[in-house]
């Protein structure tokens, strides 16, 4: 085998030429591997003893796409459309041998390709929407003339990975071969053409798929019908569409041309940034500076949760299905049936809907384990705590847990505010206490806030973010203060909404103002939907705030058919005069004169604290990093993913404005607002909470 470059090799084996891309982790078309790969399909071409030529990746996957840490950089090397070009116009065929992800650059590589070999658990897809952004390598002009505009709107839009079998089946992929034998496969399989004297394949060149498309203009604009509700808000979809049409109605070089200008748009645009640094932020996310990847684990292959209430059973779920035998105990038979009762409707409904099997239901239900006796978790590696919000109760659980829990087990508190420190310290182990905060639905919601406690020790956060990537979460470490980093930012939000009312918004104003920024829903109607009475205690009500009001005439949310908003049968909500006279009687009561708030005052009352407390969660070292928090919110609160995440946010508007208009505020109408000493610091410094390390 010949080296080509750092990257690359060559070697040629009875006519066949093997080009073999090694650039971990994950083959990202870098200058180098471009580079390897024009320079490998030029020396395989001059070569007058090759026939074919099989393009091969070392390591966990194919090709993943281009290097998304090389954008906004000048190019270097050769260009991936010089790369494809002569892969495309080689006159000796080559072959695609694909395992792992041919993704996004790596996939669009491959449709350049002749021929695409695969094995049977390689997965192909075009995620660029998910950063923002279109398949830019041709990919938007050539996958809809090999799976129709369809099947390429729904691939290209959804970013999914498609496994190798529906691959094959949509003629995306030529034949599959066996699994850990795609070299020898792929060899195989390159002799066959060679010997059949089989044409080169160019995609480019197939029009049957889009012809017939042409004849049905329709079904772009039924597919942003169907999906209008998913796509609110983000560019990339539409723009991913856009380029299907054009792959309908145009040649396919004028094609190209728009998917190269619409591609540009989104790569200079705002949210493509926002989407790509999420990437990252995610990623980053995982890794604790003082907790280094060589921390030992402590093996979770049983767990216990205690409480099998509205958390309880959404945390049970998530262990069942990666697998882990999990016992649930509760005080009493009646709650701990209503707990199990409720998990098997959930995945009932899974099955009903398609997700799972009858038999995938019973396997997941055969792990779960309902128990009266704590006694129960004497073996667990983890115990998962989900009891009643109260500190006199969870400490005399974490007493009896301190007891009855073997050595070295994991004690968890899934506490939403209290103090985890205050909690580990009725136990005689309180390095092996963590708060492992899940958000409702807790068998849906991809955030997991995991608490550091004063004494937690760094195996038991170590095993802690790993367990949760295993269980399909998304993870940020954070320390004890009120309310973590999540419901602590959340409560700025709250205060400013509630606020904002009683000066003279209406709720279904604040609600619009957010829900125009991106979030799924505002905060009133988000109370209606969760009930106004959760916490709400009708013998200590006294009309003192709107929601008692609300409360006490019985308008408790959606389920009581009316909250702040009034809801018909089918549950839409519509802004009430109830709610509107009861506000302006409260304002009316308190002297004050209500005004006419303008959107921009409520979205920035709104969203500046939250950034300024952010700022403070950095200052005392509650959040490791700045993207830390960012992740929480995209992941936790439906902070809309095109706008980066709070801190990402005060970067993309400036923290000069933001630390003006809190000033300004403050002067208005009190500290509430006063801005931290970071954001001052930043602000005075020129700097970003991007520029601080962790
Ligand atoms: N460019 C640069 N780095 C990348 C990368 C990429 N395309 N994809 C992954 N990485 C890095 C990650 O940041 C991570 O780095 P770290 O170890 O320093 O944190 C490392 O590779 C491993 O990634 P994961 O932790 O995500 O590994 P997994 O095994 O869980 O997942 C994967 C592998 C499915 C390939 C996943 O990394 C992924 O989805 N990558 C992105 C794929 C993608 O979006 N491709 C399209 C890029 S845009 C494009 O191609 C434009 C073109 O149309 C012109
Ligand atoms: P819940 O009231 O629905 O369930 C609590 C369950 O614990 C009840 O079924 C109760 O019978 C059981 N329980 C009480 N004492 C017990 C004991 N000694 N032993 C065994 N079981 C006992 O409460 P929910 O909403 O599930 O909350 C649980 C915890 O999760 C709280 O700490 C809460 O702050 C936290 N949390 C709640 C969230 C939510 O949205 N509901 C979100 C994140 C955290």
């Amino acid at each position: 085998m010949a080296a080509i470059n750092a990257v690359t090799d060559l070697s040629v084996e009875d006519g066949i030429a093997v080009l073999t891309l090694n650039s971990p982790p994950v083959n990202a078309l870098s200058a180098g591997v471009r580079d390897g790969l024009a320079l490998g399909v030029g020396q395989a071409l001059a070569d007058p003893a090759v026939k074919a030529v099989v393009l091969i990746c070392e390591g966990r996957t194919f090709i993943a796409g281009a290097d998304i840490t090389e954008f906004g950089g000048a190019q270097k090397g050769a260009s991936l459309f010089e790369v494809q070009t002569a892969i495309e116009d080689c006159s000796k065929p080559v072959i695609a041998a694909i395992h792992g992800t041919a993704l996004g650059g790596g996939l669009e590589v491959a449709l350049t390709c002749h021929y695409r070999v695969a094995v049977p658990s390689a997965k192909c897809g075009l995620p660029e929407v998910n950063l923002g952004l279109l398949p830019g390598a041709g990919g938007t002009q050539r996958l809809p003339r090999i799976v129709g505009a369809q099947k390429a709107m729904e691939m290209m839009t959804s970013g999914q990975h498609v496994p190798a079998k529906q691959c094959l089946a949509m003629g995306l992929v030529d034949e599959l071969v066996e699994e850990g034998k795609l070299r020898d496969g792929a060899l195989a399989f390159a002799r066959k053409i060679v010997a059949e004297g089989r044409p080169l394949k160019r995609v480019r060149d197939l029009n049957d798929k889009v012809e017939a498309d042409r004849a049905h203009p329709e079904v772009f604009d039924a597919f942003r019908k169907a999906n209008a509700r998913k796509f609110r808000g983000f560019l990339a979809p539409e723009y991913n569409i856009r380029c299907i049409e054009a792959a309908v109605n145009l040649p396919f070089d004028e094609g190209l041309q728009v998917e190269r200008k619409l591609f540009m748009e989104l790569m200079s645009g705002y949210q493509s940034a926002a989407q790509r640094y999420s990437f990252f932020a995610e990623r980053q996310a995982a890794k604790i500076p003082d907790v280094p990847d060589d921390t030992p684990l402590i093996p979770v292959e049983t767990v216990g949760v205690l409480g099998a209430g509205t958390m309880g059973g959404g945390i049970a779920m998530n262990f069942a299905n990666a697998g882990i035998p999990v016992t649930i105990v509760e005080v009493k038979q009646d709650a701990l049936d209503r707990g199990l009762s409720t998990i098997r409707k959930n995945y009932e409904r899974t099955a009903q809907r398609g997700g799972l099997t009858a038999e995938q239901v019973e396997q997941r239900m055969s792990l779960i384990k309902g128990s009266l006796d704590m006694n129960d978790f004497a073996t667990v590696d983890l115990v998962v705590e989900a009891v009643f919000e109260r500190m006199d109760i969870k400490k005399d659980i974490f007493t009896k847990l301190d007891a009855i829990c073997k050595d070295g087990a994991i004690l968890a508190t899934n506490t939403s505010a209290l103090n985890i420190d205050e909690i580990a310290s009725v136990t005689k182990r309180p390095e092996a206490v963590i708060g492992l905060h899940f958000f409702s639905p807790a068998n849906v919601m991809k955030l997991l806030e995991i608490v550091r406690a004063d004494h937690t020790s760094k195996p038991v956060i170590a095993t802690s973010m790993k367990l949760a990537k295993k269980i399909g979460k998304i993870a940020a470490l954070v320390g004890v203060c009120p309310g973590f980093v999540g419901n602590r930012i959340l409560a700025q939000r709250q205060r400013e909404a509630n606020k904002l009312v009683l000066e003279g918004a209406m709720p279904w104003d604040v609600d619009r103002v957010l829900y125009d920024f991106g979030f799924p829903m505002g905060p009133f109607a988000m109370s209606d939907l969760a009930g106004l009475d959760i916490g709400w205690v009708k013998e200590k009500s006294k009309g003192e705030t709107l929601r008692d009001v609300l409360c006490e005439m019985d308008r408790r949310g959606q389920k009581t058919g009316a909250g702040f908003y009034d809801y018909d049968e089918n549950r839409n909500a519509k802004p009430s005069p109830v709610t509107e006279k009861i506000i302006k009687d409260f304002i009316e009561k308190s002297g004050a004169n209500p005004r006419q708030i303008s959107d921009e005052e409520i979205l920035e009352r709104c969203i500046y604290p939250m950034i300024n407390e952010g700022a403070k969660i950095l200052e005392e070292g509650k959040a490791i990093r700045a993207s830390d928090i960012d992740v929480v919110w995209q992941n936790g609160y439906g902070w809309p993913v095109y706008r980066g995440g709070p801190m990402w946010w005060g970067d993309h508007i400036g923290l000069d404005k933001v630390l003006a208009k809190m000033k300004e505020f403050e002067a208005k109408m009190g500290e509430q607002f006063k801005p931290s000493p970071l954001l001052e610091r930043l602000v005075a410094e020129g700097k970003k909470f991007s520029d601080l390390k962790a």
